[in-house]
């Protein structure tokens, strides 16, 4: 005969077996949905573009950020965090990233959206490269689920430029 704490302790072991076991197939089930968001970033305006008294340039932008993520929710999604960033080349980094704005998405309810704001983050560059610069808009998110491994990936729209002066 077993002890009444050998057969707890199987017993226990048993439940955090099918735990574990529930959380990987939830996960896997996860993986399967294969989402189609959508997003869209005019720049309705530059406000002022100036070389700032450091010799670095900054620019203010007021922004029309739309997008349709509610394909990225599952029953497993806990939440999205998104960020627009502008990102552009420069003779020093073939990579410069500098965040925009950003945000967390509560729910599905919420990921079908526009806002129309100025750049929550400065724009500011660490040189003065930015007149008559090339740019990308970039939408990135990071889906955080209940159980399971955080997956990102982004959208990248192209052509857009700064203007060649400062205004
Ligand atoms: C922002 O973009 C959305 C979708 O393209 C559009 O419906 C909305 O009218 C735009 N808002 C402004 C202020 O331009
Ligand atoms: C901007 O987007 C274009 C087209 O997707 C890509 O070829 C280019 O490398 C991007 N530039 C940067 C700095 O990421």
């Amino acid at each position: 005969m077993h002890s009444i704490g050998y057969r707890a302790n199987a017993l226990l072991t048993f439940a955090v077996t099918i735990l574990a076991l529930m959380c990987a197939i939830v996960s896997l089930s996860d993986n399967l949905n294969s989402p189609s968001p959508a997003a869209q970033v005019q720049v309705l305006n530059i406000n002022w573009f100036q070389k700032k008294p450091d010799g670095d340039d900054e620019v203010s932008l007021t922004l029309n950020i739309s997008s349709n993520l509610q394909s990225l929710f599952t029953w497993n999604t806990k939440q999205v965090f998104v960020f627009v960033a502008a990102e552009y080349e420069t003779s020093k980094n073939a990579l410069n990233q500098v965040s925009l704005w950003d945000g967390i998405i509560p729910s599905k309810e919420h990921a079908k959206f526009w806002i129309h704001t100025t750049n929550k983050y400065r724009f500011v560059d660490q040189g003065s490269n930015l007149r008559g610069r090339d740019f990308n808009l970039t939408l990135h998110w990071h889906v955080m689920p209940k159980t399971g491994k955080m997956f990102a990936d982004k959208i990248v729209m192209s052509g857009y430029r700064l203007p060649e002066a400062y205004r």
